[in-house]
C-alpha cells in the first residue's frame, strides 16, 4: 500500500491492487452456501487501504464446480447491501490525513498526478510506487465509487467510465476478438443492440440473437461458432425479461465463453449476478445506482483479469468520468439500498393494481407469476425492481393520451432516478423505426414504460387512476 499527496493509492502494477479481502453480507440477494469468515469483517471494498486482510482465494460460488480463467472470482460479502452501500469503498476514514480528514470522500479535481523527483517516478514506472499518473487512468474520487460497488457486487475489480454505454463498448471492444462472435438477447436497449449490429460487424464480429429463455437456442449457437461473450441485460429493456444466469454460465463456461450481464435494471441489492456465475456485470450507473437522474456513468465489475483487459481499452479509448460526475454517483449510492427497497415495494404494488384494472391488457413485471420468467427471477433476485411495462387496452394515441394526462411522472427516457418516469417506448426510443421494424423488435404501440421514484405509491396510483378513468 503505498500513498501519495495523502491520499490512498494503488501501486502500479497491477495499476490496482486487488489483494482479496473477505466481505460483506446476507440480507438480501440469493443465498451462498459460503459464510463469512469470522473476524473478517473488513469492508471488501477496502482493496487498496492498509487495513485490508489478505485472506486465501474464496470459494467461488458459480455453480461451475472446475475453474477456467474466466472464474469471476466472486467474493461473498459479509455486511448487508444497505450498509454498503453507505460504508463500502469508503472504509472509515481512508482519506483521514492532514486535511483530508473529511467524513465525505473529497472530489481530487486534477487531470494529473506529480512525483517528487525522477526516482519517484522511476519507483513508480517498476511498479513501486502508486500513483494515477494521469487522468485518464484513474482518479481516487471514482476509485472509491468502484471499490463501493465492488462491494456490492462482491467483484475483484471494478471499472468505472462516462456512461453504461461507454462501458458496454468498450467492454465488447476488449473481450471480442476481430472475428469473433456474440451471443445476445433479443430484448435489449437499443444503443446496445445497435453497437452490435452495425459497428462490431465492421471487425469481422458476428452476433446471434436469442430469445431470453432459448436456452436450446444457446447451445446451438456454441455449438455452430466460437462465441467468445455471451451479453444480456437481466431483466431486460422494456420487457424486463430474466435470464436463467447459472445455467447460461454452466454453458458458457463449457466452451470458454464470458458471460457478461447488464444488471442496471436489478441492481446489485436485487441481484448480484456474479455469485450466479457470471463472469462480468455492467451499469448503466446513470440509472438506479446514481439515482438522482443528474449524472451520466457506467460501470463494468468481475475478476481482476478480465476488468483488467477491459481497463488497458478504456485506457486508450478515454471514456473516463469526471470527478464531479463521480461524486455525484458517490453520493447517489449511499442511498441505493433504502431507494431500491422502496422501489422494489412500490413497483409490486403498483404492477398488481394494473394487472387488475380493466382498461390494461396486460403486465411485464417479473414479480408477477404472470410474468414469463417469474420462476427465473423469484430464484435470483430478492427484489424485483422499480420498473413496469404495461399494455394500454388501446392503440398508440389512446396509449398517448393515458400518459399525457398522468400528472405527477415526468414523460422522459431513462429510469432508476428518484422521480417517476413515465415513457411511450414507440414515440421516445424507436419513433424513427417506423411500424414494421418495430413491429419486428416487438415494441408495440400501446406499450407504456414506467419507472417508480420515491413518491408514495399512493399518490402514483391515484394519478395513474385518475389519468386511466380519462381514457
Ligand atoms: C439496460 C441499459 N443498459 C445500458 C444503458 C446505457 O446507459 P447510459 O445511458 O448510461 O449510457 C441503458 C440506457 O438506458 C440501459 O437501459
Amino acid at each position: 500500500m503505498l500513498r501519495s499527496n495523502g491520499v490512498s493509492l494503488p501501486i502500479r502494477a497491477p495499476r490496482y491492487n486487488t489483494q482479496r479481502v473477505t466481505a460483506v453480507y446476507a440480507e438480501n440477494g440469493p443465498k451462498s452456501p459460503q459464510q463469512p469468515t469470522p473476524g473478517s469483517r473488513t469492508l471488501r471494498a477496502a482493496a487498496v487501504a492498509p487495513q485490508v486482510e489478505q485472506v486465501a482465494a474464496p470459494q467461488t460460488t458459480n455453480g461451475r464446480g472446475g475453474s477456467s480463467h474466466h472464474d469471476n472470482n466472486y467474493v461473498e460479502p459479509v455486511l448487508r447491501p444497505s450498509t454498503l452501500t453507505v460504508h463500502g469503498g469508503e472504509n472509515k476514514g481512508r482519506l483521514r490525513q492532514g486535511l483530508l480528514d473529511s467524513l465525505t470522500t473529497p472530489i481530487v479535481q486534477t487531470s494529473t498526478y506529480t512525483f517528487k523527483n525522477t526516482a519517484e517516478l522511476i519507483a513508480y514506472q517498476e511498479g513501486r510506487h502508486g500513483s494515477f499518473e494521469y487522468g485518464r487512468y484513474g482518479n481516487p474520487t471514482a476509485r472509491v465509487v468502484e471499490e463501493k460497488i465492488m462491494a456490492l457486487e462482491g467483484a475483484e475489480d471494478c471499472l468505472l467510465s462516462s456512461s453504461g454505454m461507454c462501458s458496454a463498448t468498450t467492454m465488447l471492444l476488449a473481450l471480442v476478438p476481430q472475428g469473433g462472435h456474440i451471443v445476445t438477447t433479443t430484448d435489449c436497449y437499443r444503443r446496445t443492440r445497435q453497437f452490435i449490429q452495425t459497428v462490431l460487424p465492421k471487425m469481422g464480429i458476428s452476433c446471434t440473437v436469442i430469445d431470453p429463455a432459448d436456452i436450446k437456442g444457446l447451445q446451438r449457437a456454441l455449438e455452430q461458432n466460437k462465441v467468445s461473450l455471451f451479453f444480456s441485460e437481466s431483466p431486460t429493456n422494456p420487457y424486463l425479461r430474466c435470464v436463467d444466469i447459472p445455467k447460461i454460465a454452466e454453458l458458457c463456461a463449457a466452451t470458454d465463453t464470458i458471460v457478461c450481464i447488464d444488471s442496471t435494471f436489478a441492481t446489485p441489492v436485487n441481484s448480484r449476478a456474479l455469485s450466479l456465475g457470471a463472469d462480468l456485470v455492467i451499469h448503466s450507473a446513470t440509472k438506479y445506482l446514481a439515482g438522482h437522474n443528474d449524472v451520466l456513468a457506467g460501470a463494468i465489475c468481475g475478476s481482476a483479469d478480465l476488468v483488467e483487459q477491459v481497463r488497458s481499452m478504456h485506457n486508450v479509448l478515454g471514456g473516463v468520468i469526471d470527478a464531479h460526475a463521480a461524486y455525484l454517483l458517490l453520493r447517489g449510492m449511499k442511498t441505493l439500498g433504502l431507494r431500491v427497497e422502496h422501489q422494489n415495494r412500490c413497483a409490486m404494488e403498483i404492477a398488481q393494481r394494473l394487472e387488475a384494472h380493466p382498461k390494461i391488457s396486460r403486465v411485464h413485471y417479473p414479480g408477477l407469476p404472470s410474468h414469463p420468467d417469474h420462476d427465473i427471477a423469484v430464484k435470483q433476485m430478492s427484489g424485483f425492481g422499480g420498473v413496469i411495462s404495461f399494455e394500454v387496452k388501446g392503440d398508440l394515441w389512446k396509449t398517448a393520451a393515458f400518459i399525457d394526462a398522468c400528472q405527477l411522472p415526468y414523460i422522459a427516457p431513462s429510469l432508476g432516478g428518484v422521480e417517476s418516469l413515465i415513457e411511450q417506448p414507440t414515440v421516445i426510443s424507436y419513433w424513427d423505426q417506423g411500424p414494421e421494424k418495430r413491429a419486428e423488435i416487438g415494441i408495440k404501440d400501446n406499450l407504456v414504460r414506467f419507472s417508480c421514484g420515491v413518491e408514495h405509491p399512493e399518490d402514483i396510483w391515484a394519478d395513474m387512476a385518475q389519468a386511466l378513468d380519462q381514457i
